[in-house]
């Protein structure tokens, strides 16, 4: 398994602005999947969704994972919100890194996201309930790749971070 630090979690669960915060507090740099595929495609995610469907999407995703395997040793990886559903990308992950979950209520994404335009799968009449809706069918997906669990809702970031820096000490990740 590679040395990597992996953030898996729902949409609005601040996988990217703890990555951030850690990238900064480890001194590592910071890859997010989204911005990976977006690069690649020169294409916004929403672009991609509305131009060439989901389907599209999760395949590009898969391929983002196998070249991130090949290339990417000792840095922090923040991984789109549907990205463990696939069985094959969750097997991916576990090549990939250790991977945190950070876990949200339903309540604490919806406020975090509700203002939020570039999210196409929450662009519906009531978001609150698709977040639910998705979070339950997910569930188990987040759960299965998760070496450590992370609850977020009601932590601030600086927290988030000690716990994570905790566990990669117990495991003896971090030098000091
Ligand atoms: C998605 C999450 C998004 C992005 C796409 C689909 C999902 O990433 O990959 O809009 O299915 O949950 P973030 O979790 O970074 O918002």
């Amino acid at each position: 398994m590679k040395n990597n630090i992996v953030l898996a979690g729902f949409m609005g669960s601040g996988k990217t602005s703890v990555g951030i915060r850690l990238s900064y507090a480890l001194k590592q740099t910071m890859i997010d999947t989204d911005k990976w595929i977006e690069n690649r495609q020169k294409m916004s995610v929403s672009e991609i969704f509305e131009r060439e469907g989901e389907e599209a999407f999760r395949k590009m995703e898969t391929a983002c994972l196998e070249e991130l395997i090949r290339t990417c040793n000792n840095q922090i990886i923040s991984l789109g919100g549907g990205l463990p559903v696939r069985e094959e990308n969750r097997k991916l992950l576990s090549r990939l890194g250790r991977v945190f979950y950070l876990k949200a209520s339903p309540e604490a994404i919806y406020e975090r996201i509700k203002n939020d335009t570039t999210r196409p799968l929450l662009q519906v009449d009531d978001p609150l309930k698709q977040i639910r809706m998705l979070l339950e069918a997910r569930e188990d997906s987040y759960n299965a790749c998760a070496d450590v669990i992370i609850d977020v809702s009601g932590r601030t970031f600086d927290e988030i971070i000690e716990q994570i820096k905790d566990h990669l000490e117990e495991k003896g990740g971090i030098e000091r």
